[in-house]
């Protein structure tokens, strides 16, 4: 792994809540728009029920921009060449039961035709069901877990794709709110792939709940 790089998070508005945080080099945060950061205040709110879609399709669209692609020529409506690029592999999203199929539909909004298997883990990160498309294997993965606490069901669902012969740099894991405790440990044990996470909270509780977090996302 090479060498690391420094977020601030912030909210401008009040100034509150600002954290320096030691990234390693293959975790990526969204940009702290105002956008992002009014979506995070709403989902946290402990007085709303709101979802996190319009979040997961940011992470989803940013998730895109890191697969690869292939020069493609089309012709235009105006008879003239465009000189543009096709995605060049298949992609599979993998949630992680239960939270992660919460992000399903955002994948679906993206990428009408993607496919989706499963993968189940308990607090004891253990495997209890893995679904997944016979070719996994040829694909790039979109892992979805929308919250990064201690990182032990990320690392299990991470093995399990392993296993399955997905390649760890074809693994992208999109994550709504982590821990920096939780993205050291999947970066540190999985140096080739990538974390997209939308934002870093400040640590975890003793009940390794993320604080400030939203609570559990289950309830949410
Ligand atoms: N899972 C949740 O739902 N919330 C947390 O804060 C951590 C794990």
């Amino acid at each position: 792994m090479s060498s690391p790089n420094v977020i601030t998070t912030c909210l401008p508005a009040s100034g509150s809540n600002v954290h320096k945080v030691e990234l390693p080099e293959n975790a990526l945060v969204l940009s702290p728009t105002r956008q992002l950061q009014s979506l995070l205040t709403i989902i946290r709110d402990e007085k709303t029920q709101r979802t996190s879609d319009r979040i997961i399709r940011l992470l989803v669209e940013e998730g895109l921009n890191h697969l690869p692609v292939i020069d493609k020529k089309v012709t235009t409506p105006t008879g003239q060449v465009y000189n543009g690029v096709a995605f060049q592999g298949r992609i599979c999203g993998v949630s992680i039961m239960r939270a992660g199929e919460a992000m399903e539909a955002g994948l679906r909004d993206c990428c009408r035709s993607v496919r989706i298997g499963k993968d189940e883990e308990t607090y004891q990160p253990k495997l209890f069901y893995a679904k997944l498309p016979d070719d996994i294997a040829k694909r790039y993965v979109l892992l979805l877990d929308p919250m990064l606490a201690t990182g032990g069901s990320c690392i299990k669902a991470i093995e399990v794709l392993l296993e399955h012969g997905v390649e760890e740099e074809k693994i992208l894991f999109l994550n709504l709110i982590a821990s920096p405790e939780g993205i050291q440990k999947v970066c540190t044990r999985f140096p080739k792939l990538r974390i997209i996470t939308a934002w870093v909270d400040e640590g975890l509780d003793s009940n390794s709940y993320i604080v400030p977090g939203l609570g559990d996302f289950g309830d949410r």
